[in-house]
């Protein structure tokens, strides 16, 4: 059996890309997208038809508005994009796509809960479910306090960019469907601050992140879902094999389907439960104490959240100039 067969009988495995043939090529269960996927795809040949798509439906919902400003155009463009890419990948995958708000609505609670609404309200007119999509926020305060709500409208969520365990605790306290701790953008930020080239499995900052978080939500019966992401290797993988859900990139699981390595299962909800762990409480003023204490999680979740708002911005001005020619 082969190790991506392997793992598949302990987690969920799910694609990261928004490159929709690589996902029919993977057959994940779900996949997951970013403003940084989506702004990557929607600039290759093939899914122009998508992007043509994605600017007819935005001018026709702006049309009938009075005086409707570029910006407004562009940011409904933006919003059609995401969910017609959405659509396009719930035709292949059996399961959910996680669809990304807007990262500069990262501080503005308000936004992002009516945006989160809005792109439900996108899909439902396709026919598409809300069983069938995942929310996905930012984990600043402002954002795990949106899904907080979005999930009592029954709107589910994945909190993203998540790198520091307060993040976890809070994001779990608040009923989040799911969340995204990163792996390995917690390793480039140790390489780079440690000036060291590699770290073993056993020693690496993401896989130990994530497994700590894992056992955590399992000790203390918390439903919330983790998915491991942001990999940077097949063996940061399936160092995590058993988390609930990994989304991996399509180049990685190509070489895992690729190799026979064997998979041990590493995480383990049983064993987690048997565990010492103490419970913490978080408010909003041990969260961001905690995050503040993090320089690699303060650092690494503002320098996502400007790498998103910069991803789409450039979209942005890519539609432009399509929208001006
Ligand atoms: C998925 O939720 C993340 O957006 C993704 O895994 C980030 O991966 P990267 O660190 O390789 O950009």
């Amino acid at each position: 059996m082969n190790s991506l067969d392997q793992l598949k009988r302990h987690s969920i495995i799910v694609a990261d890309t928004g490159d929709i043939d690589s996902i029919a090529r993977n057959k994940p269960q779900d996949a997951t997208t970013n403003p940084s996927l989506i702004a990557k795809a929607a600039q290759m040949p093939q899914y122009a038809d998508l992007v043509e798509e994605a600017i007819a439906t935005g001018r026709h919902d702006v049309g009938g508005k009075s005086g409707p400003t570029e910006l407004h155009l562009l940011n409904a463009i933006l919003d059609h994009l995401s969910v017609i890419f959405g659509l396009r990948i719930l035709r292949i995958v059996p399961g959910r796509v996680s669809v990304e708000v807007d990262a500069r609505l990262s501080f503005d609670e308000h936004a992002t809960v009516e945006k989160g609404r809005h792109l439900i309200s996108l899909f439902e007119e396709h026919g598409i479910s809300k069983e069938r999509i995942l929310i996905k926020i930012a984990s600043t305060w402002e954002g795990i306090r949106a899904a907080e709500r979005l999930e009592q409208e029954g709107i589910h969520c994945n909190l993203t960019l998540l790198f520091g365990f307060g993040q976890a605790i809070a994001c779990a306290d608040a009923g989040v469907t799911l969340i995204s701790p990163f792996v390995g953008r917690i390793l480039d930020w140790f390489k780079k601050a440690k000036g060291v080239s590699s770290y073993s499995m056993e020693d690496d900052p993401g896989v130990l992140s994530v497994q700590r978080i894992f056992n955590y939500y399992k000790r203390h019966g918390y439903r919330t879902q983790v998915m491991g992401a942001s990999f940077r290797s097949a063996e940061q993988v399936t160092a995590l094999c058993g988390c609930d859900l990994l989304t991996v990139a399509p180049a990685l699981l190509t070489e895992l389907s690729g190799s026979e390595a064997e998979v041990p299962k590493r995480l383990d909800a049983d064993e987690a439960k048997a565990m010492n762990i103490e419970r913490l409480e978080i408010d909003e003023r041990s969260f961001r104490w905690m995050l503040n204490q993090d320089a690699m999680a303060t650092e690494k979740l503002a320098e996502g959240i400007r790498g998103f708002a910069n991803d789409l911005e450039s979209l942005s001005r890519y539609m432009a100039k399509l929208l001006n020619s």
